[in-house]
C-alpha cells in the first residue's frame, strides 16, 4: 500500500478496498477496480486523533462529542478537508468523509501504514456490499492484489454518515442508529434520498442483487405467486416459496443487519424468479435495513 497498491481489508461494517489516501494515483486505482464513477467520493479511515488531524482542517464541537462517544466504530463524519487529501478522494469537494474503524485488522493495517486509508466498500460498483472475503473475490476477482480475510464482519451494514454543518444531517442511515447520535448532540435532519447533492454517489440502484427484488409482506402474497420465488424476512416457514432466508428468528434487528447482505448474496446465487423481502419498522437499525432493501428493489 505504501508503494501505491490497493488491498481489501475487513472492517466491523463491511470489507473495504483501500489505498493510501494521500496517494492520488493509488486512489484512482480503487475507482478503476470498482468501476466506480469519479463523482462518488470515498471514506477516509483513520487510526486516531493524530491521523485525523492530517485529514480534516477543523473539528467542530459537535463532531468532537460524537468522536469521543462513538469512535472507533461505524460512524462516518463529513468534515472540512485538509489540503493534503487529494480531490480525487472527495470527488472535488471541500469536505471529506472520515471514520475510525474498530476492527482489529483494519486498525493493525492503519498502524502499519501510519497513513490514512481511503476505502469504499470492496464490491464492484452498484453490487451488494461484501461482508466476507469470498464476496470480495467474487465481485472483484483479480482486480485486487490481496484480500485480508478475517471471516464475516460483525455489523454487516455500512457506517452511518452524518454531516455536522451547517446543521447536523443524516446522509446515509447505517450500522449506528441515528437515534443514538441524536441522544448525544440533539436533532439530526433526515436528508431525503433523492437530494443527491447532499450525499453524492448515493445512487438509487446501489446494493442491487441480480435477481429482481420487491418489498412485500408474505401475508399479502398469494400462494400461487410464490412458486419459483424466494422469501427474505422473519417468518420461520415461508410456505410455497422455492427458497427462503430468515434474517433473525428472535426478531433482532442487530442480527438482521448483520445477515442482510449475506442472505441477499445467497438468495441471488439460487437464480429464483424474484425475491420477496419483508418490510421492517424504520426505527433503530430498521431505518438502514429498509434503505438497503429499497435500493436493492430499484
Ligand atoms: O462502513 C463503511 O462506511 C464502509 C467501510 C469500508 O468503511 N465504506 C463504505 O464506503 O461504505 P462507500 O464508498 O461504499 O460509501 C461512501 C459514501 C459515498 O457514496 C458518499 O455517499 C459518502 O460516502 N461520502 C463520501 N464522501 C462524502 C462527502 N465529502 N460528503 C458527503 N458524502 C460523502
Ligand atoms: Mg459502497
Amino acid at each position: 500500500m505504501r508503494g501505491g497498491g490497493i488491498v481489501a481489508f475487513p472492517t466491523e461494517t463491511v470489507y473495504g478496498l483501500g489505498a493510501v489516501a494521500v496517494d492520488a494515483r493509488a486512489v484512482t486505482r480503487v475507482f478503476e477496480a470498482k468501476g466506480r464513477p469519479s463523482f462518488d467520493p470515498l471514506i477516509v479511515h483513520v487510526l486516531d486523533d493524530e491521523m485525523l488531524a492530517g485529514v480534516v482542517s477543523a473539528v467542530p464541537a459537535s463532531a468532537r462529542i460524537l468522536i469521543e462517544r462513538f469512535w472507533p466504530g461505524p460512524l462516518t463524519l463529513v468534515l472540512s478537508r485538509a489540503r493534503r487529501i487529494p480531490l480525487v478522494v472527495t470527488a472535488g469537494m471541500e469536505t471529506v468523509a472520515v471514520r475510525s474503524p474498530s476492527h482489529d485488522v483494519a486498525r493493525a493495517l492503519l498502524a502499519q501504514t501510519r497513513l490514512p486509508i481511503a476505502a469504499p466498500s470492496a464490491n464492484a460498483f452498484g453490487a451488494l456490499s461484501p461482508t466476507r472475503a469470498e464476496h470480495v473475490v467474487h465481485s472483484l476477482g483479480d482486480r485486487v492484489a490481496l484480500v485480508l480475510d478475517a471471516g464475516a464482519t460483525t455489523l454487516g451494514l455500512e457506517s452511518t454518515i452524518v454531516r455536522l454543518e451547517p446543521q447536523p444531517a443524516l446522509l446515509r442511515p447505517g450500522a449506528l442508529p441515528v437515534e443514538e447520535i441524536e441522544a448525544a448532540i440533539g436533532p439530526v435532519e433526515r436528508i431525503v434520498r433523492h437530494e443527491s447533492s447532499a450525499a453524492p454517489g448515493r445512487l438509487e440502484h446501489h446494493y442491487a442483487p441480480r435477481t429482481r427484488l420487491r418489498i412485500a409482506r408474505a401475508a399479502d402474497v398469494p400462494l400461487e405467486q410464490r412458486a419459483g420465488a424466494a422469501y427474505l424476512g422473519w417468518a420461520e416457514s415461508a410456505e410455497g416459496y422455492a427458497a427462503s432466508r430468515v434474517l433473525s428468528t428472535q426478531g433482532s434487528l442487530r442480527e438482521a443487519a448483520a445477515r442482510l447482505f449475506e442472505c441477499l448474496y445467497e438468495l441471488d446465487a439460487l437464480e429464483c424468479t424474484r425475491i420477496d423481502a419483508e418490510p421492517v419498522d424504520e426505527r433503530g437499525l430498521g431505518l438502514a435495513i429498509m434503505d438497503r432493501l429499497r435500493r436493492a428493489a430499484t
